[in-house]
């Protein structure tokens, strides 16, 4: 609902209301944001608006009045909805542009609102979708004062979603040159509280480790420089009550739809009020607007909850599935693939592949992933990159034929690539040195041995398109992996003059989307996952062109869990992919449980990379278990809706399908403190009124896992790891504890399950929980009525 009462605004969605109002003077000044004020058929009164405002009598003490008419309006304290510079208001401007004069002084006042339904889209850049009904806009015009200078500010408001998408145009219609230095999407002026700021940090392999930090005086400011949206510092972010849980508590959450240098600051002004702003990082940035120009920034995602971060993680969840993971791919389940990386590195060949292939066919998984290592001469990470032509030597008929015997076998096939990096050892940059983002004269300061092709040069993009689409076009290809694997340094582009350098970490994402449209809109049945060094480009940018992301390169579980559990406060599960892989782990060396590293993976897209050709028979068995599971269970664990319990010793997860009928639950526990054996498990999200099957998957523990305690049970004296060890343990095992009850939902929820005693230094009875470190267990629940098993 968007209504204009007076010179009044209100944008509801189904729990959210955001309102404004422009000021006798031009200026919006914004009013509120937070939980739903109105019902569908009812009218906000001019009175409600009013009690909002500020009263505004007098000019106080030494500040900028804003005209000798209004002295009342002092921007440098009011809550606005956008700002430029000079006029007084001293915080985060909102746009900030040199004229041709060399002035800095923008004065934006307000010229119309039109209100339409659907969304408003900005050229060129990654844009939500909604179906008919689910979304509308409003774009307010204002014009600076002195200049031909436009700025359009557009809301699109997703009902269901209770997200307001923002974003800006500022369109150059004066007979003069203007240079932006910055336009940024979100500005939002909030009364004066005690909040603080939740933010997603890492690096490489330990991506979105969650940060909490007290707003106080001051700025703090929440970024990416690295020309990519980046591990270092998400996109995502909140800003939430200092008292807050999962479940109590105001919180906004806010997020950009760019996948470069991202900008967020949180600056408390000298009258306690908090700006927020969010958008493109201004940092190196500016843009040339010729006349008849317009520059359009990014989209920008906001929504806020009253029951903790629950509800933004929900409202997250549900605009990313519905409105920004492509329309073909948002309800459809993923195959579980095998990938070669971590399975044979760079050391893959046809043969090798196609054995791979058949075990993971055999194990049940859909897909098979050639990664990195298949194009001429890529024997490492020191060349070949950019010369797309398959190996001869490692792969004589091409990957035409390869792709064509993997499907004879009943599997589908992928292939990594990385089309926006190139080696200099390639023939691709003898070719074209021209093409590579490098200052001419200067040295080169590399990452993983490669360059950045300059996707600001059109012709550069062009010839990615075509290249990738002869690619896709020759083989039987169902799914790309596509990886970016350094950070920017040596920005340039030899294709632009002196005066446009600035723009080129901006019109290089321009190149970047365009490359992603075509390519989806070109292969609309190929699935494609991004990746960057695992989530060195995790955003919702990217997410509009990819349904899935690889979220990090540590496959180890552990640090997964946490790594997924940091991902799940913005994202949904289905754009997490997520692997099993071998143990001890290749990033940390953690040897961990099979059904653990089940377990974490089986919380995102799941698949498997390891060596299925190396492992023992009885681990091929057990996936092949699971995966039948999965199959079984990953239309709720994929589609499902995601709550997060405890995290920290013991994650705690649960995953609900849609209609509440089935859900999964996981705990895993890092450390096992002895004499701790009282464990619980907590599901959320459950229809409170349904009873619910729940239960656990009956294992037995091998006795080796008591290691030499066996001598306490055993009659004769056993040799931990002898060869009796090993024959009484074909003989007998230990049956684990069970969990089989039918239990109405709201006791599950507001009670828990407390589950069968854990080993605990002391008790070997029969179905006590072996729960040593590293441990998980999944519990599966499922509506009485309509029992699966
Ligand atoms: C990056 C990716 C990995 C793998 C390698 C291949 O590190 O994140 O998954 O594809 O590149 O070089």
């Amino acid at each position: 609902m968007i209504k204009k009462i007076a010179s009044n605004f209100i944008i509801q969605t189904r729990n959210t209301a955001y309102a404004f109002r422009i000021l006798p003077t031009g200026q919006p000044e914004h009013l509120y944001y937070g939980p739903a004020l109105y019902g569908e058929e009812e009218k906000p009164e001019k009175d409600d608006f009013e009690a909002l405002a500020e009263k505004r009598l007098f000019e106080a003490g030494n500040m900028v009045t804003y005209s000798q008419d209004e002295k009342t309006v002092t921007l440098e304290d009011l809550r606005l909805e956008l700002s430029g510079k000079g006029k007084g208001d001293i915080r985060e401007p909102f746009v900030d542009v040199v004229f041709s004069d060399g002035s800095r002084t923008t004065d934006f006042v307000y010229r119309e609102a039109k209100a339409r339904k659907g969304i408003a889209e900005m050229p060129g850049l990654p844009n939500p979708h909604a179906e008919r009904g689910e979304a509308e806009h409003l774009r307010l015009t204002f014009s600076d004062t002195n200049e031909e200078l436009y700025l359009d500010v557009y809301y699109t408001a997703f009902l269901e979603a209770d997200v307001i998408v923002r974003s800006a145009v500022l369109r150059n219609e004066g007979k003069k040159d203007v240079t932006v230095r910055r336009l940024l999407s979100t500005a939002l002026d909030l009364d004066p509280g005690e909040r603080k700021i939740v933010s997603f940090h890492g690096a490489w392999a330990r991506e979105m480790h969650m940060d909490e930090m007290p707003i106080g005086k001051g700025k703090t400011v929440l970024e990416s420089r690295i020309g990519y949206s980046g591990n270092r510092t998400n996109p995502f972010f909140m800003v939430a009550d200092s008292e807050i849980s999962e479940t109590l508590g105001n919180v906004y959450g806010f997020n950009l739809m760019y996948s470069g240098n991202h900008y967020a600051a949180m600056e408390t002004n000298a009258y306690g009020k908090l700006r927020v702003v969010n958008g493109i990082n201004p940092e190196g940035f500016s843009w040339l607007l010729l006349p008849g120009e317009s520059f359009s920034a990014p989209n920008s995602i906001m929504t806020f909850s009253d029951t903790g971060y629950r509800g933004v993680s929900r409202n997250m969840h549900r605009f990313i599935r519905e409105h920004v993971t492509p329309r073909k791919w948002k309800n459809a389940v993923r195959p579980i693939l095998l990938n070669s990386w971590e399975a044979a590195y760079f050391k893959i060949n046809e043969n090798k592949l196609l054995w791979l292939a058949e075990e993971a066919r055999d194990a049940g998984v859909e897909l098979f992933v050639m990664d990195d290592g298949w194009f001429k001469g890529r024997t490492g990470d020191n060349k070949a990159l950019g010369d797309w032509e398959a190996d001869p030597k490692k792969f004589p008929g091409g990957i035409t034929r390869l792709s064509k015997k993997i499907h004879e076998k009943g599997i589908q096939f992928g292939i990594w690539i990385e089309p926006e990096m190139v080696n200099c050892d390639s023939d691709l940059y003898r070719a074209h040195p021209e093409w590579v983002m490098d200052i001419p004269g200067r040295t080169h300061s590399e990452g993983r041995n490669q360059r950045i092709l300059d996707l600001a040069n059109p012709v550069v993009t062009d010839y990615l398109i075509k290249t990738f689409t002869h690619i896709l076009k020759s083989s039987q290809i169902d799914y790309v992996k596509w990886d970016m694997n350094r950070i920017m340094s040596d920005v340039y582009s030899k294709s632009l003059p002196p005066e446009r350098q600035s723009e080129v970490m901006h019109r290089y994402m321009l190149g970047f989307y365009l490359l992603l449209d075509t390519l989806t809109k070109s292969f609309p049945d190929i699935l494609f996952e991004g990746c960057a060094s695992g989530g060195n480009r995790f955003d919702p940018g990217v997410l509009a062109y990819f349904p899935q992301i690889w979220a990090s390169d540590d496959t180890d579980a552990i640090e997964r869990a946490e790594i997924q559990t940091g991902y799940s406060y913005g994202y949904p599960m289905n754009c997490i992919t997520s692997h099993v892989s071998g143990s001890p782990n290749h990033q940390t060396l953690r040897v961990t449980p099979l059904f653990t590293r089940f377990a974490v993976a089986s919380f995102g897209v799941m698949g498997y990379e390891c060596n299925f050709a190396d492992l023992f028979k009885e681990d091929m068995k057990e996936i092949q278990e699971e995966i039948v599971l999965y199959k079984k269970w990953r239309d709720v664990m994929q589609l499902g809706d995601f709550y997060r319990g405890r995290s920290g010793n013991i994650t705690e997860w649960t995953v609900v399908s849609k209609d509440r009928r089935r859900a999964v639950g996981m705990i895993l526990q890092i450390r096992n403190h002895p004499n701790t054996q009282w464990e619980t498990y907590r599901p959320s999200g459950l229809d409170p009124e349904k009873r619910y099957h729940i239960y656990n998957l009956k294992r037995d523990v091998d006795i080796r896992e008591f290691g030499d305690l066996v001598n306490t049970a055993s009659p004769i004296h056993i040799r931990q790891g002898g060869r009796l060890h090993d024959l009484a343990a074909r003989f007998i095992s230990m049956p684990g504890e069970t969990v089989d009850l039918h239990v109405k939902g709201c006791v599950l929820m507001n009670g828990a399950l407390h589950l069968p005693q854990a080993f605990s230094g002391t008790g070997y009875a029969e179905g006590v929980r072996f729960m040593p470190d590293f441990s998980a267990r999944l519990y599966f629940m499922e509506a009485d009525s309509d029992n699966l098993t």
